[in-house]
């Protein structure tokens, strides 16, 4: 029995999940597969009635369960970083999801690169630590008792800006903050995966070329754990990093990047693939409850339409399947996708014509042909 807490969210969040699970009912009559389901509520609805995020009943119903399957949260009726920050960072953080297992796949003919040569990238990126940990604030140049704060004590600036030379200015910082045990564990979980994946190279991404503080901390661990492991490492910059995805992705198989500059690569990674409707994710941790979601967000400009692409929503299902113990259910599932692409059941971002629910039939009925 695996015990999953499903949250659709906002917008195209629950048209897909709705998909999703239909797929996955489907795979339980069929199969040996046990679900024990509690749907739950969070997101924009929610938290303009009460202004609940991530409450301590909702962090209590979620320890209980095996795994998380999330759509996505955000709502142009609430400012960014609300909804973004107060559920879906909190969740990462609050479970200790350290690593985001994002693949990227080519899926021809969607992919918009001219080669047909196929590609399959893991991407891991850091989940809980970087810019994403929320330490900043904001400070008047003109006012002395401005003082700038971090959690932990005070933050002395002491740097070589013009800006600073100016009394009358207003500045807003957010630092990126990364700890040796954090890189330690992630960069251990990456080396285990390379070493399963086959592979004696790790691509690892930073930009140790500016951020020499914070990379070179990153580059540090990484280089001791490279050696530990006895694995390549190929230290790349994320600019060089983002070229290189367009240009030459079969280069490519297990990528490691520090949390912001993953989120970026990988939405670019989407689009490489076949597109942002096809991009499903993981947030794993080892010792706790595991999060999957697609890569894509809530989507307000199609929301309501029935035009959201349902595959990364179940691609997210594949990789839940894959965690625990049914890897030839989440086979099925992604050969019932090819199988529906094949037949041309797709949404309009793929150039079909098939609506959201149509495309979750037309997966179903596959699954167990
Ligand atoms: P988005 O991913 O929601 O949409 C970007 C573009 O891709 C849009 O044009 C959208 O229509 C299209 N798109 C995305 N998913 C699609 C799908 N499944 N099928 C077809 N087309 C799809 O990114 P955004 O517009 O930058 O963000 C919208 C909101 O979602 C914001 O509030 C943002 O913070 C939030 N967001 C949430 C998550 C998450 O919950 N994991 C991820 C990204 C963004
Ligand atoms: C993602 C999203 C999130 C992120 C946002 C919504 C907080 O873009 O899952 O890719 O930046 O990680
Ligand atoms: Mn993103």
């Amino acid at each position: 029995m695996l015990k999953v807490a499903v949250i659709p969210g906002d917008g195209i969040g629950e048209e897909v999940i709705a998909e999703g699970l239909k797929v996955l009912r489907v795979m339980e009559e069929n199969d040996s597969l046990k679900l024990d389901t509690v749907e739950m509520e969070m997101g924009a609805n929610r938290y303009l009635r009460s202004g609940d995020l991530l409450t301590d009943e909702d962090v209590a119903l979620l320890t209980e369960q095996n795994a998380i399957y999330f759509g996505a949260i955000g709502d142009p009726r609430v400012a960014p970083g609300i909804l973004e920050r107060g559920i879906l960072l909190a969740m990462r953080a609050r479970f200790d999801q350290f690593v985001n297992h994002r693949p990227v796949k080519s899926w021809h003919p969607f992919t918009p690169l001219r080669s047909e040569r196929e590609f399959y990238i893991d991407f891991l990126r850091e989940n809980t630590e970087d810019v994403y940990m929320g330490a900043g604030g904001t400070f008047s140049a003109s006012d002395p008792s401005s003082s700038v704060h971090i959690e932990r004590g005070m933050y002395t600036l002491d740097l070589e800006l013009n800006a600073f030379m100016d009394k009358d200015n207003d500045f807003a910082f957010e630092i990126g903050l990364l700890s040796r045990n954090g890189v330690e564990r992630f960069a251990e979980y990456v080396m285990e995966f390379a070493k399963k994946r086959g592979e004696s190279k790790v691509t690892v991404v930073d930009k140790a070329n500016v951020c020499k503080q914070l990379y070179g901390l990153w580059r540090e661990v990484f280089s001791q754990k490279g050696e530990e492991h006895g694995l390549d490492l190929d230290f790349m910059f994320v600019d060089a990093m983002a070229m290189a995805l367009v240009r030459r992705p079969w280069d490519y198989g297990v990528v490691a990047t520090p949390n912001m500059f993953g989120d970026i690569l990988t939405d670019l990674g989407a689009e490489v693939q076949g597109g942002i409707g096809l991009a499903a994710s993981g947030n794993i941790t080892p010792f706790g409850v595991s999060m999957f979601e697609p890569v894509h967000g809530s989507a307000p400009d199609i929301a309501g339409q029935g035009k959201a692409n349902p595959f990364g929503a179940f691609l997210a299902a594949k990789m839940m399947l894959d965690q625990f113990g049914h890897p030839d259910l989440g086979k099925r599932l992604q050969d019932a996708i090819g199988l529906c692409i094949s037949n041309g059941t797709l949404t309009p971002d793929m150039g079909g014509t098939s609506t959201t629910s149509q495309v979750g039939d037309a997966v179903a009925e596959l699954i167990f042909k």
